[in-house]
């Protein structure tokens, strides 16, 4: 019980990642506000862990990290429903895998918004919801494209770059407020989005994996507890790969 009494918002938490992480969120007794654009996915994403934990605390927002406005209103619900906010995991995003000559400007655009306004949005309220309590972590979802750059993921790795520069200055800003900010790397996470990759693709990151296998999303939600809970209280502006030893 390492969230006991806390209360998280887990943004993209009907799939994948973010599912993993509310789950492991829940199961160490935080209050999980869940958060994500597509409401059917997310209503029966709540009704499975409800079934697997009746007792767990959680709220579903249905919120567009695009758009400040909804992403305000998203945190305002938190406010109402809980009066604190401790952890914040910016984990929403999409993939934008194109060669730089034929990448489309909407696809740019639409990569940019969710993947760097997205976090941007999130980190805002959530900060200044931890600022009352003067304690909180923020947890942003970069990837190892972000750190080590792909071909191909000029646009995708440049957003999840940009990630980890929000998360360096946020974390000197955001310091003497007790709030810590930290990334986590994925390299290829068994997911929506990583059997979304072309065959031969799919096979050519699984080769790259010293560790031989694809990643378990509870793999990265395990990082995002250690990260969320005081065992990390004196870790903060850093980036940690859960890459399996993932060469790119
Ligand atoms: P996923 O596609 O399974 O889940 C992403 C979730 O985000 C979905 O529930 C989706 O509805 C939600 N979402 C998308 N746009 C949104 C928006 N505008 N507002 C609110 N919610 C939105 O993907 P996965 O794999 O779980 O990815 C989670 C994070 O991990 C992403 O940021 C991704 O870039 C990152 N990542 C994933 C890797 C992988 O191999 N699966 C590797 C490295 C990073």
């Amino acid at each position: 019980m390492l969230l006991r009494d806390k209360v998280a918002f887990v943004s993209g938490a009907a799939h994948g990642i973010g599912l993993a992480t509310a789950t492991t969120f829940a199961e160490h007794g935080a209050a999980v506000a869940m958060a994500d654009v597509d409401r059917a996915t997310l209503q029966a994403a709540r009704a499975g862990l409800l079934e697997k934990m009746p007792h767990a605390r959680l709220l579903t927002l249905e919120c567009d990290v695009r758009n400040a406005a909804s992403v305000r209103s998203a945190f305002r619900q938190v406010f109402q429903e809980f009066r604190r906010l401790d952890v914040l995991v910016a984990n929403a995003g999409i993939l934008g895998d194109a060669l730089i000559g034929m990448v489309s400007e909407e696809q740019m655009k639409a990569v940019f918004e969710t993947n760097v306004y997205g976090v941007l949005h999130c980190a805002q309220y959530a900060s200044r919801l931890m600022a009352r309590g003067r304690a909180g972590s923020i947890i942003a979802i970069s990837s190892i494209f972000g750190t080590n750059g792909e071909a191909g993921q000029s646009v995708y790795g440049g957003s999840k770059a940009a990630v980890l520069g929000i998360v360096k200055s946020l974390a000197k800003e955001l310091a003497d407020g007790n709030i810590r900010v930290n990334a986590i790397a994925p390299g290829f996470i068994d997911t929506r989005m990583a059997r979304s990759v072309p065959p031969d693709k799919f096979e050519q990151r699984l080769a790259s994996i010293a560790m031989g296998r694809i990643g378990r999303p509870e793999e990265v939600a395990s990082v995002a507890l250690f990260l969320a809970c005081d065992l990390s209280a004196y870790v903060t502006g850093q980036t940690i790969g859960v890459d399996g030893g993932m060469l790119v």
